[in-house]
């Protein structure tokens, strides 16, 4: 899900956190929303409120009493916002609103907000530490209230410890995961992603282009669905961004890695979607000493043998209720050869890829996918980025895992 048309009021407290909610203003547009800003007076000690009007396009709300402003106007953006985030939010900041304390603008609109308020408390490490913290953390989490909890690691103060403002992009990940109506919530989704490396020698192996992109966003989506998902992937430098929900990952390297992780793991899941680019061969044997080319003078010939075709196993060991989608990655007879995978794996959908279609496919932010129903419904979708083609196989997932409750 994109925060596209979404409206979110970014409350910022007196932290030297406070310039990370700069690039939290920035990330939160690139996601597609309007944001507005509210400053407590030590935030603006921090980081002129110049240069989060002049980002967010917007006046900054940060003193209840100044000329000019409406008094209400703690109401009028309370009420405007679809979400409310307090990034960085001191432990001063987190007591208020633990309390209900109103005292100044950021105070105000927190009381006055019906929508989702998530913080993302920032401080020192005896200061998150302290048993008020804990109860005031404890008591915001029972009001509804979303916690993005801080990191571990280099904190001003010098000492290292927990503390530390959440990564804007972890921020941005909770609160598309909070705006997300659950539809998989209480279901087990294990998807396969990334591709498959084939060893030759120690040195070398046969592999394939394949980032894990789409695999990984597919995940993501999932896991901020509300579903408990695994993710089985192959040898990428990619990883799925945290804070999406309950997201399990399982590293692998080869074919028969692969088979083995998901076959293992069939009965548990309601749902598989089989993402991964898993190698059609591997070299019957993997040397364990690294070829010399001087001892290959004339070249060197790979004898290979099949590996297991993972989907057709799980196709063909489906148990009952369980949805099985694969993807086809084609580059001639397109929707002929995926039907025909389709039926032969005993899959409930399949999604087509093609190479021949621009920016999409391997190592591309975006993807144009079709999507090949066992009824013979066919959906096709324009070429979007992968975080929404896997909104929209999710989709159509979910159409399957919850008849009649739409997305
Ligand atoms: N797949 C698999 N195990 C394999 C090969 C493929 O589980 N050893 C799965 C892929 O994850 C994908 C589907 O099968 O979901 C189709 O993969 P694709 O590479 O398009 O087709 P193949 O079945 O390998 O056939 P071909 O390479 O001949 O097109």
């Amino acid at each position: 899900m994109t925060l596209s048309g979404k409206k979110i009021v970014l409350g910022v407290s007196g932290s030297i956190a406070a310039y990370k909610a700069v690039v939290l203003l920035r990330e939160l547009q690139q996601s597609g929303a309007e944001v507005k800003v509210v400053l407590t007076a030590a935030a603006a000690r921090f980081v002129a409120p110049l240069t989060f009007e002049t980002l967010s396009r917007y006046p900054v709300f940060q003193d209840l009493w100044a000329d000019g402003t409406s008094w209400v106007e703690h109401v009028h953006l309370a009420e405007w916002a679809d979400a409310f985030v307090v990034a960085p939010a001191t432990a001063n900041t987190l007591a208020k609103l633990a309390h209900g304390l109103c005292d100044d603008a950021l105070s105000a609109v927190a009381l006055s907000a019906r929508c989702p308020v998530l913080v993302a408390p920032a401080m020192d490490l005896e200061m998150y530490r302290h048993l008020q913290t804990r109860r005031n953390l404890e008591a915001l989490k029972a009001a509804g209230v979303t916690v993005v909890s801080p990191g571990n690691g280099y904190l001003a103060s010098g000492l290292e410890g927990e503390g530390r403002l959440a990564e804007p992009a972890e921020i941005v990940e909770a609160l598309r995961a909070r705006l997300t109506t659950p539809l998989l919530r209480g279901k087990r989704v294990l998807i396969s992603a990334g591709p498959t490396q084939e060893p030759i020698d120690p040195v070398r192996y046969i592999g394939n282009r394949s980032t894990g992109k789409m695999g990984i966003a597919l995940a993501e989506a999932a896991a901020r669905l509300g579903a408990d998902t695994t993710l089985v992937l192959g040898p990428t430098h990619l990883a799925p961004r945290p804070g999406c929900g309950k997201l399990t990952v399982v590293r692998i390297e080869t074919a028969e890695d692969m088979f083995r992780e998901m076959t293992q793991r069939q009965a548990h899941a309601d749902c598989i979607v089989m993402s991964a680019a898993v190698a059609d061969f591997r070299p019957r044997e993997a040397l364990s000493h690294k070829i010399k080319k001087e001892a290959k003078a004339s070249g060197l010939a790979l004898d290979l043998v099949k590996t297991p075709d993972t989907l057709r196993h799980l196709g063909e060991h489906k148990p009952e209720g369980q949805l099985l989608v694969g993807f086809a990655l084609e580059t001639n007879d397109e929707e002929d050869n995926a039907k025909r995978k389709l039926y032969e794996k005993h899959l409930d959908l399949i999604v087509l890829n093609s190479l021949n279609d621009p920016q999409a496919g391997f190592g591309y932010d975006t993807n144009r996918v079709t999507l090949l129903h066992r009824s013979g419904e066919v959906e096709r979708f324009a070429l979007k980025p992968k975080t929404e083609v896997a909104d929209d196989i999710l989709a159509a997932a979910a159409r399957y895992l919850r008849p009649g409750v739409s997305v």
